[in-house]
């Protein structure tokens, strides 16, 4: 039997993530000797975490907040996604070499077009311009979608349009989160996009659009999993939209990091049945 590989997810915290359970259901229904463990690592300690990677021969890594950005200087590659981005959510040991990949923004648009079809040519409004933001906003629009972005911070929203303008030559919008101006662009929008973290538990009333914005030819999708429901959705709900929830996003960065480590496939509903299964006892 080959040698046991090792995957780990790398944050702080890690204690909520659903990633340990859905992974190794994946390995174990593809009967791979491998094994996914999440460890809690300090900011000051991740430069040393990542020369242990390369010392012990770790095979992979997932990476989550607060390291998506810092590690970027301490790998010794990225691919086109993480390079867009400036962030990476996966790490492939390859024979030594340490590439950076960014999953978060195709994972978000295959979920997405999973329940809602394509987003070529639609018409998006975008809330939020942090860190999963940025991920699926450069995806966007290279999936060619029309993206208006709207943040709390306005200037935040500004930098991630010329960014994208600048790297990929497309053009996109935005505005302030004001009502007034999400009121506006929302009249004529496709699709709105919650990737804030707003509305996310214990903050479960919180929403920054309420159904009076909502359209019913609109889909409404929100990344925030935890809860599956949260009230942006039931407020598009009763404005007779179309909801997504966050955990297909979950599944399918995670689907795409699988690939990106094993080569294979992922098994897509064995991972989404072990998240949802693992999300329902972390409830309790
Ligand atoms: P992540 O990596 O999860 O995207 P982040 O980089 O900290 O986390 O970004 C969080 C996003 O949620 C930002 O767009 C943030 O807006 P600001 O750029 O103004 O900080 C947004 N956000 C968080 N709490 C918010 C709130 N109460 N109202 C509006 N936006 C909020």
């Amino acid at each position: 039997m080959n040698p046991v590989k090792i995957f780990l997810l790398v944050g702080d915290p890690v204690k909520q993530s659903l990633s340990p359970a859905m992974f190794n259901a994946a390995f174990e229904s593809l009967r791979l000797n491998s094994v996914y463990v999440a460890v809690e690592v300090p900011t000051k300690f991740l430069d040393d975490t990542v020369a242990g990677v390369r010392a012990i021969g770790i095979s992979g890594l997932n990476v989550t907040t607060p390291h998506k950005i810092r590690i970027v200087d301490l790998l010794d590659e990225l691919d086109d996604s993480a390079n867009l981005v400036g962030a990476v959510n996966t790490v492939k040991n390859q024979r030594g070499k340490l590439i950076g990949f960014n999953t978060d923004g195709d994972g978000a648009i295959r979920a997405l077009e999973e329940n809602a079809g394509t987003v070529k040519g639609s018409k998006v409004v975008l809330l939020g311009a942090g860190g999963a933001a940025r991920a699926i906003a450069f995806s966007l629009v290279r999936a060619g979608a029309e993206l208006t972005i709207a943040n709390r911070t306005f200037p935040r929203a500004k930098a991630l349009v010329s960014d994208i303008e600048r790297k990929l030559g497309s053009s996109a919008n935005s505005v302030p989160l004001r009502r007034d101006r999400l009121r506006k662009v929302l009249k004529n929008a496709d699709l709105l996009i919650n990737a804030t973290s707003v509305g996310m538990y214990p903050n479960v009333g919180q929403t920054l659009v309420t159904s009076d914005l909502i359209h019913h030819d609109m889909v409404v999708y929100d990344i925030v999993y935890k809860p599956l429901e949260t009230r942006l959705l039931k407020e598009a709900k009763s404005a007779g939209a179309e909801v997504v929830n966050g955990l297909g996003m979950l599944v399918h960065q995670g689907a795409l990091s699988f690939k990106v480590w094993t080569g294979k496939q992922a098994p897509i509903k064995v991972m989404e049945s072990a998240a949802r299964r693992e999300l329902g006892r972390k409830d309790k």
